[in-house]
């Protein structure tokens, strides 16, 4: 059982979810452009993360008695200036989305919905290590600037691939 103000806290984030998605897509088609096909491959495969993400949402919510319901979306940014740009901008994204999660769990204890902290709890975990690897990127970007290394980068990027988590 979900109460109108949960409910539609878990709303905004599935939605937020998406805007993430779009965001890591429209990403993934400016790299594709640049020739930097291994950052366009690694942010393909974040795209398809994040919408795993919005979708636990969406089946919970209406697990739960709750709609999903989905919204207007945001259009994303389309082009950043570097590779080190578009990561920092990645990380500041995440670092919101973490924000956003915790919010929903303080309003879950609130509320003492048991059931919507324990499914939160796997998105607390996942954040951490989001931030954790594009955080590792960032680092890697500012190591290598412009030269030879960025190559190297975009080869290793380009051989993450999604494959949905088997506790989830
Ligand atoms: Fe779904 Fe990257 O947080």
């Amino acid at each position: 059982m979900l109460s109108e103000k949960l409910e539609a806290a878990l709303n905004e984030q599935m939605n937020w979810e998406i805007y993430s998605a779009h965001i890591y897509l429209s990403m993934s088609s400016h790299f594709a452009g640049e020739g930097l096909g291994g950052f366009a491959s690694w942010m393909y495969a974040q795209y398809q993360e994040e919408m795993f993400h919005a979708m636990k949402f969406f089946d919970y919510i209406n697990e739960a008695g709750g709609h999903a319901q989905l919204g207007r979306i945001e259009a994303p940014q389309l082009s950043w200036d570097t590779p080190l740009a578009a990561f920092e901008n990645a990380l500041e994204h995440e670092q919101g989305v973490t924000a956003r999660i915790n919010a929903i769990a303080d309003l879950a204890v609130e509320e003492k919905n048991h059931a919507v902290g324990i499914f939160l709890q796997w998105f607390i975990a996942e954040q951490v290590e989001e931030e954790d690897s594009v955080g590792d990127i960032v680092g890697k970007l500012k190591m290598v600037g412009d030269g030879g290394g960025l190559f190297m980068l975009d080869r290793d990027l380009g051989t993450r691939v999604f494959t949905p988590p088997a506790d989830a």
